[in-house]
């Protein structure tokens, strides 16, 4: 017959590992804490083992007590390790949850470009700022007196017909400029000879086609002091040219008529399309007008109170959509209007 003893001893045995197996079942630590309190809490198996040692012969329960302590301590400490691993477990578990994927590729942003207009006007300035003439700006909004008179443009001119200018209903002259032009007499009357400015801006005329735009671009450059003559025009245009264009590219300068130089000079470039070749931009001459030009008039110097007989100056106006399209081969005007991002982030930069 197996003493009391013996069977207590079986059960607890039995006990350990039923409990040892349930704690690393357990998922999280909430459902091991219930385990810790239905094996090892005051109502838990171990307490109803303990009950049994009571009734058992004397010497046997030193012995079983015991063993019922070995085996609590034994279950408490595998507890706790089964606690730890669970803790690891469930920061492990976080950590992977809030893991960043650092090699998702980012957003990618779309850095805008400069209007190859802009980009055109800002890219002309600083060839001519290297060459030592400085920026100036004029109106948008000018009177008659700036936009024509003062460039001895008389009344009867047909610029100032109404179907090229755009006159402001009830300002009192006022009109949208229609060239740059007016900025020559707005330096000169500010500053003292000598003088050399770049003037770069928006321009407006009544016009609409192909090659023509109501609003539209215009670099105007002048150089006003002692001894100023033609051989320095054409330097600086020779220069601004080759500069603009990364290459060496010919210039001629052909007779004109501008009311506000004389002599005026058109100013043809050997075609940057087809090298001088012929092509249909150039309509096959193999030349492409790009400016006008000429010495300023000694009326216009006279408008704003310059010395004609100690003081000479040059004078030219470049059309910057014109020049722009040569530069990068573009066919047609209107693109510069339709805002195709297509279009604007190719030629902008
Ligand atoms: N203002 C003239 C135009 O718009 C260009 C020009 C400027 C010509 C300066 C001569 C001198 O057509």
């Amino acid at each position: 017959m197996t003493s009391g003893g013996e069977s207590l001893k079986q059960e607890l045995e039995a006990l350990q590992k039923e409990a040892k197996h349930a704690f690393t079942q357990a998922l999280d630590l909430a459902a091991l804490d219930q385990l810790r309190v239905k094996y090892l809490g005051k109502k838990g198996s171990l307490t109803e083992v303990l009950k049994g040692v009571g009734k058992l012969y004397p010497e046997e329960r030193p012995v079983v007590g015991r063993n019922v302590n070995e085996v609590k301590d034994d279950l408490e400490g595998y507890l706790e390790i089964c606690r730890n691993v669970l803790k690891d477990e469930q920061g492990l578990l976080r950590v992977e949850a809030e893991r960043i994927d650092v090699t998702l590729p980012g957003r990618s942003q779309m850095p805008g470009v400069r209007h190859p207009v802009q980009a055109g006007l800002d890219e002309m300035s600083e060839i001519f700022m290297h060459m030592g003439f400085e920026v100036a700006e004029g109106p948008e909004i000018e009177d008659e007196f700036h936009n024509f008179d003062a460039l001895n443009i008389p009344p009867e001119h047909p610029a100032r017909a109404m179907h090229d200018t755009f006159f402001i209903e009830g300002g009192d002259d006022m009109l949208l400029r229609t060239h740059t032009s007016p900025v020559q007499i707005r330096a000169m009357l500010d500053g003292e000879p000598p003088l050399a400015i770049v003037a770069p801006g928006r321009v407006f005329r009544c016009d609409y086609d192909v090659t023509h735009s109501p609003m539209f671009h215009q670099v105007e450059v002048f150089k006003v002091g002692r001894g100023v003559s033609m051989a320095h025009l054409k330097g600086v245009l020779h220069h601004f040219l080759n500069a603009y264009f990364g290459r060496d590219l010919p210039i001629r300068l052909r007779p004109s008529y501008f009311p506000f130089t004389e002599p005026s000079a058109e100013v043809d470039m050997g075609c940057a399309i087809c090298d001088g070749k012929g092509c249909r931009v150039c309509k096959g001459s193999g030349w492409v007008e790009v400016l006008g030009s000429g010495m300023i008039h000694p009326n216009v110097l006279k408008a704003v109170n310059i010395d004609s007989e100690v003081y000479s100056g040059f004078a030219f106006g470049l059309g910057v959509e014109r020049l722009v399209m040569l530069k990068h081969g573009i066919p047609d005007l209107r693109l510069f209007f339709e805002n195709d991002v297509r279009f604007l982030r190719r030629v902008g930069r």
